[in-house]
């Protein structure tokens, strides 16, 4: 393995999980490691106070680092710094997908035209190693479909929904008590976090870039107790679900948002803060990596699994090895979601009427949407009744359609959730 001078960019959980981890590789020597708050206490036994800095410039400029390490987060100012780090010829290690998602065609771009490599395995479900088995043993495959459980936070939320019968609300609350969920939980929740994942995953797994802006995404914020207890009944677990597909027409459809999965499904079966990928291929088939898609330890495994890799690429040769280098120059052309096909979940608010169940079987035939199960679950004190559709797969803008005509009717009062399902 050569010998590697790098500089770190961020010291919280992962840039501290990655120190740690370095301690063990006595090729990889760290020269600098830049944080923001340089008077910050750091509980890190034995550390040499004098490797911080609060100016990470004094990393990217330095002529003796050969890898810059960005475990900082954000766009900026990790955008610039990268930007000049492979601009002085170095090699960059990331967990930061948002940059990756949003910067990412400026920045493999640069790398490409200065013959450096970005690799980010850590950016994608900490833990699992994904990133690099899809750019290289992976290789022989025409990857399909992606479907998986990127974010952490959401999957215990909707577990303990599951489990202990909770609000979304109080779920929440107990996620940021144990360090599940930030303060603002807005990345995690409105599914931020998955959309910037499943654009980095369906991009090297697809080999075109998907763009971040054409990605449908929905949260979790919108599931109810009742829809939890629904989805039980007819043998469903809700996840908050990223998904990638090559249709037939080469077109592709990304997207995140909480499904009813198939208690059947592996990825029905994924809980609380794990993560969990599946991908079809050909000639592979199906396959599943699943594990700890955060924290300080499995992501550090993933960085300091970068950092190696680069290590002994680098001393067979000054170059890295072509599947670490991005070759994505083509760009996708994505679906949008009312031209998506899917089995949905729809429960309905409706007055207690005779033939409220016959009026809304008359606008799904309507609208070419066919019904493969339909419960009513008790009369409200309101005199009003929630009725559960299961719908075989249809076209999403007819069903969106349908909910609008159904609207328009007297007797329907409420569309109270919208849900894809997956079996
Ligand atoms: N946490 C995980 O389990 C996980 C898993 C996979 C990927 N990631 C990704 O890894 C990245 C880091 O996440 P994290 O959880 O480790 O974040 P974090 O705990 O909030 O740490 C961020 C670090 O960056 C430093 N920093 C912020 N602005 C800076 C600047 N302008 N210059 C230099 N340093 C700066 C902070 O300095 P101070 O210490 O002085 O505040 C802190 O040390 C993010 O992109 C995240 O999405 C995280």
């Amino acid at each position: 393995m050569k010998n590697l001078k790098a500089g770190i960019i961020g010291f919280g959980t992962v840039g501290t999980g990655v120190y740690k981890v370095l301690q063990s590789f006595k090729e990889i020597e760290i020269k600098k490691i830049a944080v923001k708050n340089i008077n910050k206490k750091r509980n890190i036994e034995g550390f040499n106070q004098n490797l911080l800095t609060d100016n990470a410039e004094e990393i990217v400029n330095n002529p003796e680092i050969d890898v810059v390490v960005e475990v900082a987060g954000g766009i900026n100012p990790a955008f610039d710094l990268l930007k000049t780090a492979i601009k002085n010829g170095k090699h960059i290690i990331t967990a930061n997908k948002e940059l990756l998602a949003k910067k990412g065609e400026e920045l493999f771009r640069l790398a490409k035209e200065k013959n450096v490599v970005i690799l980010y395995e850590a950016a994608v479900a900490g833990g699992i190693p994904i990133i690099m088995p899809i750019k290289t043993i992976l290789s022989a495959n025409k990857i399909t479909k992606i479907a998986a459980i990127l974010n952490g936070t959401t999957n215990y939320i909707l577990t303990k929904m599951h489990e202990q019968g909770l609000s979304y609300e109080v779920a929440l609350k107990q996620a940021q008590e144990l360090g599940y969920a930030e303060t603002d939980p807005t990345g995690d929740v409105e599914g931020f976090d998955a959309a910037y994942k499943i654009s980095v995953l369906s991009t090297i797994s697809f080999n075109q870039r998907v763009s971040i802006d054409k990605i449908y995404r929905e949260g979790i914020t919108k599931i109810k107790p009742q829809d939890i207890k629904s989805a039980k009944e007819l043998g469903y677990r809700i996840k908050l679900i990223a998904m990638g597909q090559v249709l037939e027409n080469g077109k592709i459809d990304v997207r995140v948002h909480p499904m009813l999965v198939s208690k059947k499904h592996l990825l029905a079966k994924i809980d609380n803060a794990t993560n969990s990928i599946m991908l079809t291929g050909y000639p592979v088939g199906d396959l599943i990596f699943t594990g700890a898609g955060a924290g300080a330890e499995p992501t550090a495994s993933s960085v300091v699994g970068d950092i190696l890799v680069l290590a002994s690429e680098l001393e067979a040769s000054d170059k890295p090895l072509p599947q670490t280098i991005c070759h994505h120059d083509k760009n996708a052309v994505q679906i949008e979601i009312g031209d998506t096909y899917n089995e949905y979940y729809i429960s309905i608010n409706a007055s207690n009427n005779p033939g409220a169940i016959g009026i809304i079987g008359t606008i799904c035939g309507r609208n070419n949407i066919n019904i493969s199960t339909i419960m009513q679950n008790g009369i409200k004190e309101d005199n009003t009744a929630e009725i559960v559709v299961i719908t075989e797969i249809s076209k999403e803008s007819d069903i969106q359609k349908a909910l609008k005509e159904m609207l328009e009717s007297d007797c329907i009062k409420n569309i109270d959730n919208l849900l894809r399902v997956m079996n």
